[in-house]
């Protein structure tokens, strides 16, 4: 694996598959009586986050901390960026507080690059999500979520049909997610109103359809996205109403999918709008799965990033 994880396109398949295997076993580990490995016992791990979160950052400070790294939260609010300090000055001084990994969400498309570029920083970079671009750790827990419901899946997601469905224009989720799940096999469909497809999505490895009650039929994951008004400067849909009477995922389309079908949501979700309540909270849902998945699969990125000691033989820390 390289040093920094950036983009779903720094993985190879087998390297992808890698890290779910490693965060299978964390996992097992993480079952037993030992719950906090030494692994990364003297590393520092900075979360700099410019841009709100509850999941990522709280399963990063989470997986790092299960694996003895020590972690510094680092939010734009509150700190010396309100002030006008830069991206350069801000890394520096994390960079002259010990850093061995930068976990960066920011709201400008390729700052997570750009900050591995920069040479500012010696650390590993993970990008925790940059703009409407990527989110490869979600991309990566949403696999890992997967492959725990359909057992056969093992090193390939071959024969896998997943619709992705809702605001695909503004989702780094979606980015990430169709080149992980593209690379491991699936077959996607991306499902939204016109508005919400990007343009250059016929150079992308899926199908697109506009009709939501047709696509999910058959899916053996639907995957819901949130509508993300606060990236909206102009109106993609008529109304909040008529988006949700197109592409909500409502409770009688929840039922017309197979009894096998998963709902996934990377959260937070607009109950009633992209998602029902029911939809949500139904026994076909794995968001709250998707959120503990999180965890592990941050750490075994962390772990195989730092190159931790081996993971097994050492749970008596
Ligand atoms: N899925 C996700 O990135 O959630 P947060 O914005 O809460 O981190």
């Amino acid at each position: 694996m390289e040093k920094h994880l950036l983009s779903i396109n720094d993985l190879s398949a087998s390297e992808a598959i890698q890290i779910l295997n490693t965060a299978s076993e964390l996992s097992k580990i993480s079952d037993g009586p030992m719950k906090k490995l030494p692994t990364l016992r003297g590393r520092t791990v900075v979360n700099l986050f410019f841009e709100d979160s509850t999941r990522t950052r709280i399963s990063f400070e989470s997986a790092a901390k299960r694996l003895s790294a020590d972690v510094i939260n680092f939010s734009a609010k509150g700190s010396s960026v309100s002030k006008g300090e830069s991206l350069k000055d801000t890394a520096q001084t994390l960079q002259a507080m010990g850093a061995d990994a930068v976990v960066i969400r920011h709201g400008a498309s390729g700052a997570a690059q750009r900050l591995a570029d920069s040479g500012w920083i010696s650390a590993s970079v993970i990008n925790a999500g940059d703009g409407t671009h990527e989110h490869p750790t979600q991309a990566l827990l949403d696999a890992y979520t997967i492959r725990s419901k359909f057992p056969d899946l093992k090193d390939n997601f071959n024969g896998l049909k997943v619709a992705i469905v809702g605001d695909i224009l503004h989702s780094r989720v979606a980015r990430s997610n169709v080149l992980l799940l593209s690379k491991l096999g699936a077959k996607i469909t991306l499902v939204a109103p016109p508005t919400l497809i990007p343009v250059g999505v016929t150079d992308w490895d899926v199908d697109v359809s506009y009709d939501l009650d047709s696509a999910i039929l058959n899916a053996d994951v639907v995957m819901m996205l949130r509508i993300q008004s606060e990236r909206m400067a102009a109106s993609f849909f008529p109304s909040e109403r008529e988006y949700s009477r197109g592409y909500g995922l409502d409770l009688a389309r929840l039922n017309s999918l197979k009894d096998s079908t998963i709902v996934m949501h990377p959260g937070p979700m607009n109950r009633g709008l992209e998602i029902s309540a029911e939809s949500a909270d139904s026994h076909k849902s794995v968001v709250l799965a998707q959120v503990s998945n999180g965890v592990l699969v941050r750490m075994a990125v962390l772990y195989q990033l730092l190159g931790g000691a081996a993971l097994t033989g050492e749970v008596g820390a």
